[in-house]
């Protein structure tokens, strides 16, 4: 503990020293000036900015790839692929492969003509395609924008041409438990609706991952000439070595778009040297990572967790990581366990809305598997609540292993709020103490600078407002206590209640919507929709199927609502403002006996009997 707050205290009094010293472990074409951060937050005066290791040059593929070559961990294993089925087998891929693979696939998109700052989206299952995709990006200075393969051709559609990227890598189809996932058909239904809308895909590579396979005949799509190129043909003539593009320390290296309360997903847009910083010292710190760990992370490369805690974090630190490409039910409910047992992991990471669900099945498919290797466990994504904290803690740790609530964003990149574990008690359902103040942090929103400034530093003068709201105890502990804004956490996935609005409001017979979340056993929230229909349309509870599949199609699987409750009215204002915490309170379990507050300055009093009338849990 003293080790902490004496290193806390470094990296906010001398960062120069703090990280300098750590940066310095990494390579830099051209040394940095100023570790920093420079930076102003105070939007009176002037723009907000974040700067670090200003005046530096340096490549983050260099630096979680040749750099581990040259310290001779070539022949480590940087990733062992776990397949989505059992009988479809595993690889290992040591440094030295992933280097090959990641140069020749950076020669390939040179090829092509990509160049430093133009945007490329990737649109591929967790398979060894993926991180690479992402790392050869980096070496040559594209901008990656990773869209998980869960997102709807819409919403493929609609990222693809935010970022104007005119390139796009997937895979033919893969499987996610029994059934297939057809990314290939999604990504040419999402170029169809891009070029609607004036803007052309001039390239798709695709990676076999059907093909070829006994599964082949699950992977349906079309294959449009001149455009489309398998990817072992894209990279096939291309050589293994590939000189790094050197990155100034404040170039783009990534977006990721994540949702806000209002408007469309924002293209969260992180830099290369504060981001490289923070994703290696986190890694290190938070996970006390040791070189002989194996270490798991659960998180898809799709979200912000598998950037930095499965592609950059455990590749600066010459890790040996699991990449699985499954779910954790398939075959069976205990495949988690099972891959710990089989490569032996150390230190595992998931999200609460995992463990919930896995701890529904009870104790024996975890304590049927040797998990003794294990010696930290991590959570991520939403607060934990304490009965799966202890059953993670007491089950799945065996009683012996740390557990690190790690609390962050995607605009953050990196761990916020986390306990150094050893070095502190945890209490369940705490993250507990401030990481280092350090690099990292999403410099902009990509084209949209005034909305970055909007969203995150508006409500506080000076300060970065992360949309969060937080308790802390008599010992400086932070408890997280969910978003103060319209944005619903779903399974740890942030969804916009303005989005799926908008989905719903964008089928023929809806007039409006309005979207709450709502307590969640398994999902921690779920969406609940009040819909009011048409003039004249007929609320059947058979249409209901009919919105949630469009609001699938229009965002993704994971966006499908739980409820949709008939609204023939919204409780809104004299001014028209939808009173949003009275629908949230109807959508708790005991609405009948919730005080819904003050209802007096509503138009219509009488909606909420209304609403109470058309209640899909009534009784
Ligand atoms: C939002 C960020 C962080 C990577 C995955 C999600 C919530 C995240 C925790 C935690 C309580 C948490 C917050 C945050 N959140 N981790 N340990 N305890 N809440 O990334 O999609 O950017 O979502 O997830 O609400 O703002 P994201």
């Amino acid at each position: 503990m003293e080790e902490y707050q004496a290193m806390y205290k470094a990296s906010l009094e001398d960062p120069e020293k703090f990280w300098g010293d750590m940066a310095r472990e990494f390579y830099w074409k051209t040394p940095f000036e100023k570790v920093g951060p420079t930076y102003n937050f105070d939007r009176t005066k002037g723009d907000v900015s974040i700067r670090w290791f200003e005046g530096g040059a340096t490549n983050l593929s260099y630096n979680c790839l040749d750099r581990n070559v040259e310290q001779g961990f070539g022949s480590k294993t940087a990733i062992y692929y776990e397949c989505n089925d059992l009988d479809d087998g595993h690889a290992a891929y040591s440094y030295s492969d992933v280097l090959r693979m990641v140069c020749k696939l950076a020669n390939a998109l040179k090829a092509e003509g990509v160049q430093k700052g133009d945007r490329l989206s990737v649109y591929l299952p967790m398979i060894v395609e993926l991180p690479a995709s992402m790392l050869a990006c980096a070496r040559i200075g594209a901008v990656h924008s990773v869209v998980f393969g869960g997102f709807s051709a819409e919403s493929l559609a609609g990222r693809l041409q935010d970022a104007q990227s005119s390139l796009v890598i997937t895979a033919d189809a893969v499987m996610r438990g029994a059934k297939p996932v057809q990314l290939k058909a999604i990504t040419d239904k999402a170029c169809e609706i891009a070029a609607k809308d004036g803007f052309n895909v001039q390239r798709v590579v695709c990676v076999a991952r059907l093909k070829d396979t006994p599964r082949a005949g699950q992977a349906q799509h079309g294959w449009v000439s001149g455009r489309d190129v398998w990817y072992s043909d894209f990279v096939a003539a291309q050589a293994e070595e590939c000189e790094c593009e050197w990155m100034d320390s404040e170039a783009p290296l990534f977006m990721l778009y994540t949702s806000g309360s209002t408007g469309k997903p924002k293209g969260v847009l992180h830099t290369t040297g504060g981001y490289m910083l923070g994703a290696f010292a986190t890694t290190k710190y938070t996970f006390d990572y040791h070189p002989e760990d194996v270490y798991f992370c659960t998180a898809d490369c799709g979200w912000i967790t598998g950037h930095s805690y499965v592609t950059y974090g455990p590749m600066l630190n010459t890790a040996t990581q699991v990449l699985f490409e499954g779910v954790p039910t398939h075959p069976d409910v205990d495949r988690f366990w099972k891959v710990c047992e089989k490569y032996k992991v150390s230190i595992f990471y998931t999200a609460p809305t995992a463990i919930r669900a896995l701890m529904k099945s009870g104790d024996a498919p975890v304590t049927r598997n040797d998990l003794s290797s294990l010696r930290l466990l991590g959570t991520v994504g939403e607060p934990i609540n304490p009965e799966a904290w202890r059953w993670y803690y007491r089950v799945v740790g065996g009683g012996h292993c740390a557990i690190a609530d790690t609390y962050w964003q995607t605009e953050t990149g990196s761990h916020l709020i986390t306990p150094l574990v050893g070095a502190m008690d945890c209490k369940p359902g705490s993250a507990v103490l401030p990481f280092f103040g350090g690099p990292g942090g999403g410099g902009t929103v990509y084209g949209d600078h005034k909305r970055f400034e909007e969203t995150y530093f508006s409500q506080f003068n000076g300060c970065y407002f992360t949309g969060d709201g937080c308790k802390r105890d008599k010992d400086g502990f932070y408890w997280l206590t969910g978003r103060m804004d319209d944005v619903i956490n779903v399974s740890g996935h942030r969804i916009g209640t303005a989005e799926v609005e908008s989905a719903l409001v964008a089928h023929a017979k809806v007039a409006e919507a309005a979207v709450v979340g709502f307590p969640h056993d398994i999902k921690g929230e779920g969406i609940w929709c009040y819909v009011t229909l048409n003039e004249g349309e007929a609320y059947e509870d058979s249409l209901k199927a009919d919105l949630k599949k469009q609001v699938r199609e229009v965002i993704g699987a994971f966006a499908m609502p739980d409820e949709i409750h008939w609204a023939p009215g919204l409780p809104k204002t004299r001014s028209g403002k939808i009173m949003r915490r009275v629908l949230r309170k109807l959508a708790l379990p005991d609405y009948e006996t919730q005080d819904l507050g003050d209802t007096s300055t509503l138009a219509d009093p009488s909606v909420v009997d209304v609403l109470k009338s058309y209640h899909p849990r009534k009784k």
